[in-house]
């Protein structure tokens, strides 16, 4: 589909990109030509990403970063830029979910998801569009979101998750105009469901609930990585320039047959709620 060389020159930031879709988008664009910098809490996934990036004749360098903290964060990007020669784009991909009822969750839950998501990707953009505008040099930000942020219908049992992530999208609109006067584009991508560990592991009450979630889905199929991975691409690559302040969704048409990915967990019996939450505890 696209050239070996689309994003040949480009050195891309990608936050939480030592797994599940950052990982993958990371090994998509060195395989088109750019140099990877990756960021996230846990030094194991970032060290194996980067490994399997330079396994393939790619290029990644890699540092530990809490992006809910803003001096972290531009330590973190002086790293990344002394790494690569300078950063020009950035993917916010960094979060942090869980299904809960709202109800039963505390300031601190709220504040752990908003902080990665919300503050997280705005410490970021803030961080690397300093040094762009202060260089006059330009650059690119592509934000993650989901269906339930760009619906504008949020969800229920995921809500501190559907707040932050329709912030992430004010911000992309919000910025894309007031920073395209300094070639600064920004532009967002709401994913259906994608399989990773990461989301699996916290947003399935069960196991029975993966197959419900295929069978209620119009194409009966979960996204694959490399779909995602490509979408980005193209959004990221200088042939989508004048593309700007958009979020494009990729989910099968999944959100059309009803909004807010999670309110059906309404039907979910109070005993497995029960049990989620003392597997928690424990
Ligand atoms: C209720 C919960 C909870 C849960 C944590 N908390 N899990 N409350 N239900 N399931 C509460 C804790 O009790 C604590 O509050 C507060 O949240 C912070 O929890 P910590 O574990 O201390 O915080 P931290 O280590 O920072 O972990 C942050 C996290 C965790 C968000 C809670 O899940 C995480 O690290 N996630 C990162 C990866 C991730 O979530 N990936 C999935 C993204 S998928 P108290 O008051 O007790 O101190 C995604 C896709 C959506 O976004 C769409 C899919 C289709
Ligand atoms: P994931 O593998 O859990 O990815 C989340 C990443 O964020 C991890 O690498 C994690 O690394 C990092 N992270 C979390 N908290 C952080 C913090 N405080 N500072 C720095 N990094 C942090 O899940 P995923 O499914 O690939 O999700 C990737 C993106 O896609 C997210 O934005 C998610 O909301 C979005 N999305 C996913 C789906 C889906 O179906 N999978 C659907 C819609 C949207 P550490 O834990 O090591 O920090």
């Amino acid at each position: 589909m696209f050239e070996k060389t689309l994003l040949a020159g480009r050195n891309i930031l990608i936050t939480g990109g030592g797994t599940g879709l950052g990982r993958s988008m990371a090994l998509r664009f060195a395989e088109l030509g750019a140099k990877l910098h990756l960021a996230g809490r846990r030094e194991e996934p970032l060290r194996e990403a980067c490994d399997a990036i330079r396994a393939a004749g790619g290029a990644a360098s890699y540092s530990c970063c809490d992006v809910r903290d803003f001096a972290a964060v531009e330590r973190m990007t002086a790293e990344a830029d002394a790494a690569t020669g300078g950063i020009d784009t950035l993917l916010n991909n960094a979060a942090g979910n869980f299904i809960a009822r709202t109800e039963r969750i505390s300031p601190n839950a709220f504040n752990a998801v908003v902080g990665i998501v919300l503050h997280g990707t705005f410490h970021a953009t803030l961080a690397l569009g300093r040094k762009w505008i202060a260089a006059g040099r330009g650059g690119n930000v592509l934000n993650i979101v989901t269906t339930y942020a760009s619906s504008g219908a949020g969800s229920g049992y995921v809500l501190p998750s559907a707040c932050a992530k329709a912030g992430v999208l004010a911000l992309t609109r919000s910025l894309a105009v007031e920073w395209a006067r300094y070639h600064i584009r920004l532009n967002a991508i709401a994913p259906g469901p994608f399989p990773t560990e990461g989301a699996w592991s916290r947003l399935l009450p069960s196991g029975d609930w993966e197959q419900r979630w295929k069978d209620h889905h119009p194409m009966k199929r979960f996204g694959r990585h490399e779909e995602l991975a490509n979408l980005a691409a193209y959004l990221l690559a200088p042939q989508s320039e004048y593309v700007n302040g958009e979020c494009v969704v990729i989910d099968g048409g999944q959100w059309l047959r009803g909004a807010g990915e999670f309110n059906n967990l309404a039907e979910l019996p109070e005993s497995v709620w029960q049990q989620l939450e003392t597997a928690r505890k424990k």
